[in-house]
């Protein structure tokens, strides 16, 4: 692999330049450096976090960012390939150049899919004698960029799905939710033993690729609307705008589990025990995208009744449910070669060191993977990775800085397929992270969008995300113009916290990426930033397709590259934030108002139930009126804290680490032993989105519609696990006192 001409390289020299300047300075001066330095960190932090923050501003650099995305970008990367392997030896060979302490290279042994190289997955609409009429295309046309037509391009696949040949009836299922499956029953369209044609949009692929394999189905179809992917219309789309054109295909796993499925709870090193294949939770029946253009004529030929008026797309077509075509005899046609395949994906890992609380990590990660280019997702995100370290690295040298607690920068392998290289890290090193994690940033991807910053976050850390935003220059210029400087002030004016005023909204914590393991599995809290577009609009721009190269970054989102540089600022800065400040900054309050938000809203939505079971919640309100109270009372000690007592600040550092731990379950959430984090989980309908309380919530959703034997089961559930969370809501707040009891 050749190396892009970076930044990075150019530095090398003036970086060894300087420090044989510096070593023939004076002894003297040296110390009297190191010593301004180390008080800066101790007991005037605010003098060094001033200056980091300001070096950071001016050291990230546009250029440098562009550079590590056109590097990376230059070919299709999915996990698991020798293109994903070389990339994690360049990721590692530059950090080792930067200098870091340590840098490991952690391969793990998994089972992911591919189609077949040149064998593509088809569609076909078959007449009565069983005749192609017409058959779907394999692969993404080639539209703008020289590297859209690289022999390297996969077929168009969903990752897991089953192999197979079928024939059969389609019926058309909206966009897949459980609901919309229901309504199809009450409409009297059964998918069992069909062909599920269904939107993107709306939920995980996996849960609707589940939600159709349990009721029978024998295959399913994911298309991508116009609707929801251009809404412009079929002439606005890429390379003139973000948006779908008609060929664009949305790859994606269809796996409804994270990690390597071979080897659930544990990690996939040589001493593992791997299930067999048929046991594990890889789908049983054939799953493949298609685009809009292809999806029309699937549609086109449909028969049965019309689709309810809300089910129709933005396609020139009467949206019919099925089952089967108009023309009699007529089938549809679902031959897919997608396969698994054990393969070894690299995770990179690299440390600076802490000075004083080396073993306290503040971890930062982005995976490398990509389904095709990756333009977006997530070498953006590889490309800040990089600057970020760049710029830490240059931090040390240039002025002699070394956080307190060590920062650890992971490069994970194959997100794509079910955040396997994080969840396998997590799996493997899980007991150690746990007792000595701080906080973990995730930047999945820099920019989907232009509009505003976009966070998801664990309470603990809304003050770390606040702080930092409002320090980073807008990069925004006309809203600069209109009187809002900071990242912040745009972030607040567009996305504002309804509940709130005044402030910017922030996300609860799902599975969508890598932060998964340490908030769900481990209790780590965790924070997500990108930029992103307007959510208003509701229109997702191009996804996992062949056309996120760098040109549309380049040319589209962020010319001269500024919001990406924007970014990297805010996630260099917390970095620094949380590695550096003395006292950990957790946002104790923002917790506590979290927890008394969420019991309101449950109460809303199901009090009436749960009083008419006369199952009380008085321990339940107790207890977050508890924690209320023992954070208040921990935030009050703290101004009679003794900051010269390293015992005494590693206390109650250590009790704040706690408090996230404290939710963690280990059995589990009812019927979902891989999510432990009691407050907060993905719903079981929607892996994506975060959930308050999701435990109760599921239990007590749609419960009234099922037969007495199933909701007696619910409500066992949820009084079982309402003792579970009041017990550790009364544990967070024990950990932040001294005494047992
Ligand atoms: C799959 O089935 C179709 C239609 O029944 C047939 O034309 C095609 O040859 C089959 N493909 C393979 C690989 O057997
Ligand atoms: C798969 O699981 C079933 C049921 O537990 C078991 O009987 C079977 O032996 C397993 N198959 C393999 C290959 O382990
Ligand atoms: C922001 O993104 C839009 C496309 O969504 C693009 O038209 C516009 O030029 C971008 N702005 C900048 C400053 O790059
Ligand atoms: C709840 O308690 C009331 C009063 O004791 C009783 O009449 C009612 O049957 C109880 N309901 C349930 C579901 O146990």
């Amino acid at each position: 692999m050749t190396r892009p001409f970076t930044r990075l390289q150019l530095r090398m020299p003036g970086q060894r330049l300087i420090f044989l300047v510096l070593s023939g300075l004076t002894f003297l001066a040296l110390v009297a450096l190191s010593l301004l330095l180390t008080k800066g960190s101790r007991g005037t932090p605010r003098h060094g976090r001033e200056s980091a923050d300001d070096f950071i501003i001016k050291e990230v650099d546009p250029e440098s960012i562009r550079n590590y995305l056109r590097h990376l970008t230059s070919r299709p990367h999915p996990g698991g390939t020798k293109a994903e392997e070389e990339n994690a030896h360049w990721v590692a060979d530059s950090w080792r150049a930067l200098g870091l302490d340590e840098v490991h290279l952690v391969p793990y042994d998994v089972l992911l899919s591919y189609p077949k190289n040149n064998i593509p997955n088809l569609v076909r609409v078959l007449d009565a004698a069983g005749q192609a009429v017409w058959t779907s295309h394999g692969w993404q046309k080639p539209l703008y960029s020289p590297e859209e037509s690289s022999p390297d391009v996969l077929p168009n696949f969903n990752a897991y799905s089953a192999p197979g040949n079928i024939t059969g009836d389609v019926v058309y299922a909206y966009f897949g939710r459980e609901k919309d499956f229901k309504q199809l029953e009450d409409l009297g369209v059964s998918v069992k033993g069909k062909i599920v044609l269904a939107r993107y949009g709306e939920v995980f692929r996996a849960n609707i690729a589940w939600a159709a394999e349990k009721r029978g189905a024998a295959g399913v179809i994911l298309y991508t609307d116009p609707q929801q992917y251009a809404p412009l219309g079929e002439d606005a789309v890429y390379p003139n705008t973000v948006y779908m054109p008609a060929s664009g295909v949305q790859a994606g796993t269809v796996l409804l589990a994270d990690g390597d499925p071979l080897t659930p709870f544990y990690p996939s090193v040589e001493s593992a025990y791997r299930l067999a294949e048929e046991n594990s939770s890889v789908p049983k029946i054939p799953v493949q995208p298609v685009s809009y253009g292809d999806a029309r004529e699937i549609l086109r030929h449909m028969g049965g009744p019309e689709a309810p008026a809300e089910w129709r797309g933005g396609l020139d077509v009467t949206y019919r449910l099925g089952p089967g075509m108009a023309e009699a005899g007529w089938t549809l046609g679902l031959e897919v070669h997608t396969h698994n395949a054990r393969a070894t994906t690299y995770d990179v890992v690299g440390v600076i060191r802490g000075s004083e609380e080396p073993d306290r990590y503040v971890i930062l990660g982005n995976h490398r993977d990509a389904w095709v280019f990756g333009g977006v997702d997530p070498s953006s995100g590889t490309a800040a990775l990089l600057e970020v370290t760049r710029v830490l690295t240059s931090l040390k040298d240039q002025t002699g800085w070394r956080p307190r607690r060590s920062v650890v920068v992971c490069s994970w392998g194959s997100e794509e397929y079910g955040l396997v290289g994080s969840k396998e890290w997590a799996e493997q090193f899980g007991k150690q992270l746990m007792d000595r994690t701080v906080a973990y940033i995730n930047v999945d991807l820099t920019i989907e969008g232009n509009y505003s910053l976009r966070t998801l976050s664990a309470p603990l850390l809304y003050d770390t995300v606040f702080e930092a935003a409002a320090k980073v220059p807008n990069p925004d210029a006309a809203e600069v113009a209109a009187g809002r400087p900071m990242v912040y002030d745009t972030w607040a004016a567009r996305l504002p916290d309804g509940d709130h005023p005044g402030r910017p909204r922030v996300d609860l914590v799902g599975s969508g990426s890598d932060y998964r393991s340490f908030m769900h599995n481990l209790g780590v809290p965790v924070l997500d930033i990108c930029y992103t577009y307007d959510p208003k609009v509701n229109v997702e721009p191009l996804y996992h397709t062949l056309y996120e190269t760098f040109a549309l970054v380049d040319e589209l989102y962020d010319k001269g590259f500024g919001f990406q540089a924007a970014l990297t600022r805010l996630w260099a800065i917390m970095a620094v934030d949380l590695a550096d400040t003395q006292v950990l900054k957790f946002s104790l309050k923002e917790y506590s108002s979290f927890l008394a938000d969420a019991q309101e809203e449950l109460l809303q939505e199901y009090g009436d139930l749960i009083s008419a079971r006369n199952i009380s919640m008085a321990y339940f309100k107790k207890a977050i009126e508890g924690f209320s109270q023992a954070t208040d009372m921990f935030i009050d000690d703290l101004d009679h804290l003794d900051t010269s007592n390293v015992l005494a600040v590693r206390r109650v550092n250590d009790q704040l680490m706690m408090v996230e731990r404290s939710f963690i379950d280990p059995r589990g959430l009812p019927d979902r032993p891989d999510y432990n984090h009691v407050v907060m989980a993905p719903s079981v309908s929607d892996s994506y989105s975060g959930t308050a309380f999701s435990g109760l919530s599921d239990a007590l959703d749609g419960i009234l519609d099922l037969e007495p034997s199933q909701q007696e089961e619910r409500w066992v559930h949820f009084a079982q696990h309402l003792a579970a969370i009041t017990h550790y809501i009364n544990t967070a707040a024990k950990v932040l006192s001294d005494d047992l009891w």
